[in-house]
């Protein structure tokens, strides 16, 4: 088994249906029932150069016929992104190996490389979010911490409480009367700056986040401008309903993804309220209107996924009551390279 860098886009036609095979299938894994990716958007997705990251990557291929037997990964915000100060020492990877090539030292060769490379970097941490069971006990022998345990949820349309969602939003309206809900794709520029504040604070402040051990999202108004034009060539349909009081300001915010290539799901992301405006009904008003909002402009839907800290109480709360169901466990974790090392230098 060989392990070579590679471009993305000097890929051969057969390798990106070897590569595109392996990521479904994995998938598949945990989520036997879902659509796969469509091919298109798989490799779109491959080829998008986002100038806020940069990306290596690897492939594990056989001896003699090259064929893909795992692929790994490793990215970080660089000097034009918001993140680059808060993981000047981190990067995030991703490995995946098929599974009738595993526990056959393939993961642990693709970590050999991504762990070099990140340390002539010097980036001595390496951050992932793991989805699978394998992946946790890869993750386990070399003595990650886990940042964050999550659960993915899923909320199916046809299990929701719609006479519970009307309830939230009347119940909204009662507590804040004068507060005013708005949707938009592209945050108006009146707002930007506000919401980014916003949406950095809340989204820092999610349990996930509290150890340290995982970075969270920063966004300043030139890096949503940039995510807005990005998603929007890749075909999503980044939708966010905010709340704002009676003097203006911004008190909430919730958000959600939506692709036609994917059309039975949106994948629901941030849902904050600052801390002074708390404990008023806001968290609930902004998931329930954007249920609504979701039943009416995408009858493809089947469901809405997230994800969320299991220690994530209010949140938790709240999801739990509209009918989101848990499908999978989800782990942040992080890896220190010299621990990595110091299990292969053993040769473990
Ligand atoms: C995680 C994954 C990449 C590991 O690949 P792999 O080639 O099987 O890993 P290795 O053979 O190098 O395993 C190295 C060590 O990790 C541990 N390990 C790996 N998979 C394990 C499992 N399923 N159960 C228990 N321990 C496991 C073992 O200690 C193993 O050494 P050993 O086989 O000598 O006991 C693979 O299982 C996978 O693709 N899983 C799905 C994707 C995923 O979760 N990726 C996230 C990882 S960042």
């Amino acid at each position: 088994m060989n392990i070579k860098p590679f471009e993305a886009r000097k890929l051969q036609d057969s390798q990106f249906q070897e590569l595109y095979d392996l990521e479904c299938s994995v998938h598949e894994e945990i989520f036997p029932n879902d659509q796969p990716i469509t091919f298109k958007l798989w490799k779109d997705l491959l080829l998008h150069q986002n100038p806020l990251y940069t990306v290596h990557r690897w492939l594990a291929v056989s001896d003699r016929k090259e064929r893909i037997l795992g692929y790994g990964r490793l990215s970080y915000p660089n000097e034009n992104s918001p993140m680059f100060e808060s993981m000047k020492n981190t990067a995030d990877f991703n490995i995946l190996v098929k599974e009738d090539e595993r526990r056959k030292g393939v993961g642990k060769s693709l970590l050999t490389q991504i762990t070099a490379k990140s340390d002539s970097l010097n980036r001595s941490k390496l951050q992932s979010v793991i989805n699978h069971e394998s992946g946790k006990a890869f993750c386990d022998h070399f003595e990650c911490t886990v940042a964050s345990k999550r659960s993915v949820n899923r909320l199916y349309l046809e299990d929701v409480n719609w006479k519970r969602m009307r309830e939230w939003v009347e119940l909204g309206k009662i507590k804040a009367p004068y507060v005013k809900v708005e949707t938009f794709e592209v945050v108006p520029k009146d707002v930007i700056d506000e919401f980014c504040m916003a949406y950095t604070l809340t989204e820092n402040q999610a349990p996930d986040y509290e150890t340290g051990d995982y970075q969270a999202l920063r966004v300043t108004p030139e890096s949503r401008r940039h995510d807005e034009k990005m998603y929007k060539e890749r075909g999503y349909v980044w939708t966010t309903k905010i709340v704002k009081e009676e003097n203006g300001s911004i008190s909430g915010l919730t958000e959600i993804f939506y692709n036609p290539e994917i059309p039975n799901m949106v994948e629901q992301e941030l849902t904050g309220v600052l801390p002074e405006y708390r404990d008023r009904g806001l968290g609930k008003w902004l998931k329930s209107s954007m249920a609504f909002y979701v039943k009416t402009n995408y009858p493809s839907i089947e469901f809405i996924q997230t994800g969320n800290a299991k220690n994530n109480e209010t949140m938790n709360a709240i999801n739990k009551r509209m009918g989101f169901k848990h499908v999978c466990d989800q782990y942040l974790i992080k890896l220190e390279s010299n621990l990595i090392k110091e299990k292969l230098k053993n040769n473990k």
